[in-house]
């Protein structure tokens, strides 16, 4: 279902859960409940917030980014993860999505690649502790 602003507190527990030292700080937190054109699609057990993604599209290309998907790891495997992942394809509607995922995190790499996702690129020293991104892209024939 899709978050709002409400959802901060959540959220931001959510992140320092799954993401530790690279949890976003809170600008892009507020951020990513608040930009129009967003979309921010949240997964709820029993009134709490258990995972979330977001993506947003950039118009002229006909193309998207998923800037962040995490499920709180005592819910992680049970298919939280692919759901969200497939009700924000569907909302993006778009022809290409792209996603950067930390090198070496095999378990979301495994997911995207199960998805349809292949690596296009790499940014060297991207995260902190000098680790590079992986860019990987999705093409959608809708
Ligand atoms: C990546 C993440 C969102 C996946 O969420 P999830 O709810 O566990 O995903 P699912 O249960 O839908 O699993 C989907 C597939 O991912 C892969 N996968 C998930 N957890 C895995 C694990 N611990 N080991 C190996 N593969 C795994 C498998 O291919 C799995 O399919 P399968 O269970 O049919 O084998 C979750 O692990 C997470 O939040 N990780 C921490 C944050 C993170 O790294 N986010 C990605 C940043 S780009």
């Amino acid at each position: 279902m899709p978050a709002t602003w409400r959802d901060l507190q959540e959220l931001r527990h959510l992140e320092q859960a799954c993401f530790q030292q690279d949890a976003w700080p809170l600008l892009d937190v507020i951020g990513v409940l608040s930009f129009p054109g967003v979309v921010r699609l949240k997964a709820v057990i029993a009134g709490k917030m258990v995972g979330f993604i977001a993506g947003e599209v950039c118009k002229p290309e006909d193309l998207a980014w998923i800037a962040t998907i995490g499920v709180l790891p005592a819910f992680q495997r049970r298919g939280i993860g692919s759901a969200l992942l497939n009700a924000c394809e569907e909302n993006l509607g778009v022809e290409r999505i792209r996603l950067s995922v930390r090198a070496g995190n095999n378990t979301a790499i495994r997911l995207y690649e199960s998805f349809g996702y292949r690596q296009v690129g790499s940014w060297p020293d991207y995260y902190r502790g000098g680790v590079d991104a992986v860019v990987l892209e999705k093409h959608f024939h809708r």
